[in-house]
């Protein structure tokens, strides 16, 4: 979605705040963006715009072509188009007067306060609701000539999820920012301050942050930061020190931050394991705010989330089920919401998000604030909305993750599901200590299995490049291997752009066995066999089934399970690990796979098409 950045410096004008915010919006290319565009305040001479369609290249192109002058303050944005197609004249900043603005999030009534405007006389020239924006602050602003009374005023009459940063022609010591229901971060520096949506905007310059609230006013001046709510009151904002360096933001010399992220996941579990027990062993999870008996009363929890993460909340289903005996439902936070759920305050409502900004995954949890339960986020992202608007938070310590599509954040996510399943079982007694010692060691062996089978990746790699003109593949799992193979699914659709389905392998004959004919791949994660017996023989009876009917059969399996190779095409095998413990091994070979394919295909697997980083829109 959106990114966006401001900046604020000291001494005489120069270029470094033009710098700063194209270098903050190549940070927050991940985000995925259809155009970009920055607005400078040239004391003395008043606004100086550039934008493009495409590409952050595109703009730079064209400041390369026809340089600004140098500024004061400077704002910087990259869209996606959500009003009006992504064009040059829809690109931000959006211009009224003497006031530039740019925007992430959607007013929903534009049509009404566009509709007011026109009636005024407000010539518009962009399809955007945010222009309406631009011509309301500078109608405001000449009532008062201050541009933090200005925004508050306008603020408090919009509808809909917003960020707003607008600089205004006379004022070239200040940024101005709002936000309601869109993420802003402050960041605060040495003679000089910046905004951004999230702290990748401003990690090369500081690491030390300011967390905005929600509906919360915020004007930034080179030496000082003001935050008041919309009614001009001075508010609070937390102070955090960013743990990510822009050098982690970076690719390391992979050739993309893609493949990259499928390297770092060793590191990515390890990290998220990392400092949660105590001396004595014991499993102890300090961010988790939630009373103690609170959590012993929960007879239900509902797992909120969207894509990728909604999949780890089907993994987390079978581990806390089987450790907890806590009934799980997972649901998509944006069917959640509108469905009238039966929840209450004995229900624990987790949301699992990599950014902590998935509009869809806020509302759910709000809505499960309003229905009384008990909210809970397990996110990637320090100073993000989810986790400050839930009861309790447990991070994931995934790092950066730059990649459209997720990998690293998916291992963490069920890394920690898996860490707050055995907590309620130690705390609600459903496991001795001991118990909770010996899975807590099987996790703590994961990264190092995860490595190998990275390390042997090279055969998935040759598969994937073979089948570059692949038309479509389908994927089967059964117990925990299912979510798996939906995931897999999902990998491959977005980066390779392949049609591609996850099955229950059970379900397999149900219908979707029709689509088998000669030579269609199936890839099959196969359980353990040292698992639940018959859960192993029957998918291998449905690798047969599909064989038998001429399909390409392409099998996860662990190492040793020799069952499965009479009917396998291709076996791509797995360290061996408990049941429940193996998706952070069996999706590793389909991450791979979809990436190394989608390569061969000549396409950017960082930044897939129609894709946003962040849906921070419903
Ligand atoms: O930031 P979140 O984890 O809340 O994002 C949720 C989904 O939008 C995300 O997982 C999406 O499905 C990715 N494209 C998956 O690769």
């Amino acid at each position: 979605m959106c990114g966006i950045v401001g900046y604020v410096g000291s001494g005489p004008v120069s270029t470094r705040g033009l710098e700063v915010v194209i270098e903050g919006l190549r940070r927050l290319e991940y985000r995925g963006y259809d155009s970009a565009g920055v607005a400078l305040v040239v004391p003395g001479v008043g606004l100086a715009t550039a934008k493009k369609a495409g590409k952050l290249a595109n703009l730079v192109e064209e400041l390369d072509a026809h340089p600004l002058p140098a500024a004061g303050a400077a704002i910087g944005h990259t869209r996606w188009a959500t009003h009006g197609g992504p064009t040059d004249t829809n690109a931000h900043p959006h211009v009224a007067g003497k006031i530039a603005v740019i925007h992430n999030g959607i007013v929903e009534n534009f049509v009404r306060l566009k509709a007011d405007l026109l009636a005024q006389g407000a010539v518009f020239t962009s399809e955007t609701d945010t222009e309406v924006v631009a011509h309301l602050l500078s109608a405001a602003y000449d009532l008062t000539g201050d541009l933090t009374a200005a925004m508050a005023t306008v603020a408090r009459s919009l509808e809909g999820t917003f960020t707003l940063l607008a600089v205004h022609a006379d004022h070239p010591e200040e940024v101005v920012g709002a936000r309601h229901d869109s993420p802003l971060v402050v960041g605060l520096g040495e003679g000089e301050n910046f905004l951004g949506s999230d702290v990748a905007a401003f990690i090369a310059h500081t690491r030390e942050a300011l967390e905005l609230g929600q509906d919360e006013i915020v004007t930034i001046t080179a030496t000082s930061v003001q935050v008041t709510d919309f009614d001009g009151n001075p508010a609070h904002a937390r102070r955090f020190t960013v743990d990510w360096d822009a050098a982690a933001a970076e690719k390391g010399g992979f050739r993309s931050f893609m493949d990259k992220e499928i390297a770092d996941q060793p590191q990515a579990v390890a990290d998220t394991l990392l400092g949660r027990t105590d001396a004595a062993g014991r499993l102890v999870l300090d961010e988790l705010r939630i009373d103690e008996a609170v959590l012993r009363s929960i007879d239900k929890i509902v797992v909120v989330a969207c894509g990728t993460a909604a999949y780890a909340g089907h993994v987390a289903k079978y581990a806390i089920e089987h450790w907890c005996r806590i009934p799980v439902e997972v649901e998509l936070a944006h069917e959640f919401r509108y469905r009238d759920p039966v929840v209450d305050e004995r229900t624990l409502v987790v949301a699992i998000s990599q950014s902590g900004e998935t509009m869809d995954t806020l509302m759910a949890v709000r809505h499960g604030h309003e229905q009384g339960s008990t909210t809970l986020a397990i996110v990637n992202t320090h100073g993000s909305t989810i986790p400050r608007e839930s009861d309790a938070v447990l991070y994931t310590h995934a790092g950066p993750e730059v990649a459209v599509a997720s990998t690293k954040a998916f291992l963490a996510q069920i890394t920690a599901a898996y860490l707050l399943g055995l907590y309620l079982a130690q705390l609600r007694g459903n496991m001795f200590a001991d118990e909770v010692a010996t899975h807590l060691a099987e996790l703590r062996a994961m990264p190092a299995k995860i490595q190998t089978v990275l390390d042997r990746a090279g055969r998935v790699r040759q598969i994937a490049r073979w089948m570059a003109d692949t038309q479509t593949v389908l994927f089967l799992g059964r117990h925990v291997g299912y979510p798996v193979a939906m995931e897999g699914a999902l990998k491959l659709k977005e980066l390779a752009y392949i049609h591609a389905e996850g099955f229950a392998a059970g379900e397999l004959k149900h219908g979707p066995i029709a689509l088998i004919e000669p030579g269609q791949p199936v890839f099959v994660v196969v359980p353990s066999p040292r698992g639940r017996h018959s859960l192993h023989s029957k998918v291998v009876s449905n690798i047969q089934e599909i064989r038998a009917r001429g399909a390409r059969t392409l099998v996860i399996a662990e190492d040793g399970d020799e069952d499965v190779v009479p009917f396998a095409d291709e076996v791509f095998r797995v360290p061996q690990a408990p049941t429940l413990l193996a998706p952070l091994l069996t999706v590793v070979p389909l991450q791979v796979f979809a990436c190394e394919l989608a390569n061969a295909k000549g396409l950017d697997v960082d930044q897939p098409r129609n894709l946003a980083k962040s849906v921070t829109v419903e």
